[in-house]
């Protein structure tokens, strides 16, 4: 058993889905493995770890991350939401909900990552960030229209080998409007 504290070794505290887990881990081990085999926290997958399929996506303080390329230590103190801390209770969020209604995903191995990465995109699109294909980036135009063609670039770091490509864009785009409509309906 590794001491509590060593050159290789620190104990350290995750929050992770509103809840504290504490852990000693190896300085090298990353956060997806920490997720995975230290706390089995399994719905965040592994793919290529190595930072290419998105695959392993988790939102630290809001924004996504690429867990396999995040070192645990680095994320204490960090807001971590994996898929486990999307629904509440027995209620799916609206991008869960938008992609079982819609077929976005054939294995679902990929799948939490798209849906933290979808989480994610929503609300960056609100906030007015722009992406690769929006046109006018000047931060007073406002929101781009949300066009397949935006979700595709924002959503281009999560690969799908199965290709459940036509319906997660579908997904996206219904979870987003539905997000608008309710914010509108709140601002009313
Ligand atoms: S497993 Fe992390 S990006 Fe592929
Ligand atoms: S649903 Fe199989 S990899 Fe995307």
């Amino acid at each position: 058993m590794a001491p509590a504290r060593s050159s290789t070794h620190s104990a350290i505290t995750l929050n992770i889905n509103g809840e504290k887990y504490t852990l000693t881990a190896d300085h090298r081990t990353t956060l997806l493995d920490a997720l995975r085999e230290r706390l089995d926290l399994t719905g965040t997958k592994k793919g290529c770890d190595q930072g290419q399929c998105g695959a392993c996506t988790v939102l630290l303080d809001g924004r996504r991350a690429v867990s396999c390329l995040q070192l645990a230590v680095a994320a204490e103190g960090r807001e971590i939401t994996t898929i486990e801390g999307m629904a509440e209770g027995d209620r799916l969020h609206p991008v869960q909900q938008a992609f079982l209604d819609l077929d976005g995903y054939q294995c679902g191995y990929c799948t939490p990552g798209q849906i933290c990465s979808a989480v994610a995109v929503i609300e960056e699109h609100a906030a007015g960030w722009p992406s690769a294909v929006t046109d006018d980036v000047h931060p007073e135009a406002g929101p781009p229209p949300l066009t397949a063609e935006e979700i595709r670039e924002r959503m281009s770091g999560n690969l799908c080998r199965c290709g459940a490509y036509v319906s997660i864009v579908e997904a996206v785009a219904r979870a987003a409007a539905a997000e608008t409509a309710r914010t509108t309906e709140e601002a009313a």
